[in-house]
């Protein structure tokens, strides 16, 4: 399949729309994703808060976006190529961002990872292919020189997750967090480019061959 910059194997990823504030309060909806998510206070959102995560996605960050599923009209022969009308009506899932350094920052080339899929989306891959995503968005397109990614104590299988993807554990902010009755740690993670590239070089190698060989997207050697 052609490499296309804003799709993975199964996903497609698009832009956050105010048409989309519906679909943000429905991730919102969710205390528990929501909280593992953020850390936020757990009150339940007012619809208009979906308007702040959009205005917090267009100023904060590097890159965020909708996960979504290709629309069924792209599995189609037709629709192989890969091309916009295969990606006209993808099925939002959950979003991605990369943060954004401020100006003053901007020259250490950090970018930190948040991610939230919905419900019924979880545990099925996706979240591990929208970060692999993200990733190498990060360090091709964004020129990010390392990432960063938090989970929460309870959080376990994030943790096992992010590890497996090839982050290194960095760090534990003790007892960070109130949450249910108790303090809770913030484990937090990272990747630099060089790790990134020794992990995925091989998948790298074989996306550059079919890049040049289609002439699609520049590639960085
Ligand atoms: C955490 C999250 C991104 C993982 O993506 P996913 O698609 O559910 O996970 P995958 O199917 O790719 O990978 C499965 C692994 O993720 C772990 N995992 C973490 N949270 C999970 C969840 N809520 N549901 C299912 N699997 C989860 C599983 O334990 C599993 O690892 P294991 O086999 O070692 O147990 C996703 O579940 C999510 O968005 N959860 C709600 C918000 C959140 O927790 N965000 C991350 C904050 S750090």
């Amino acid at each position: 399949m052609p490499i296309h910059p804003w799709r993975s194997q199964r996903l497609v990823f698009t832009a956050i729309e105010p048409e989309d504030d519906d679909f943000l309060s429905s991730i919102q909806a969710d205390a528990e994703s929501y909280f593992n998510a953020a850390g936020f206070l757990v009150v339940p959102q007012a619809k208009s808060s979906a308007a702040g995560s959009r205005e917090y996605f267009r100023d904060k960050c590097l890159l965020a976006v909708k996960i979504c599923l290709p629309s069924p009209a792209s599995a189609q022969p037709n629709a192989a190529s890969g091309g916009d009308a295969a990606i006209s009506r993808p099925i939002p899932i959950g979003t991605i961002a990369l943060t954004k350094a401020e100006a003053n920052q901007s020259q250490h080339r950090n970018g930190s990872i948040g991610i939230n899929l919905l419900r019924a989306h979880q545990g099925q891959g996706y979240g591990s292919e929208a970060i692999r995503w993200a990733l190498r968005w990060g360090f091709r397109y964004g020129n990010l020189h390392r990432i960063e990614i938090g989970a929460f104590g309870w959080n376990q299988g994030a943790i096992r997750l992010y590890k497996r993807l090839g982050f290194v554990p960095e760090g534990c902010k003790r007892e960070h967090l109130w949450y249910d009755g108790k303090y809770w740690d913030l484990v937090e993670l990272g990747m630099l480019e060089s790790e990134w590239r020794e992990q995925y070089g091989d998948e790298e190698n074989a996306v550059a061959g079919v890049e040049k060989s289609n002439g699609d997207v520049a590639v960085k050697s």
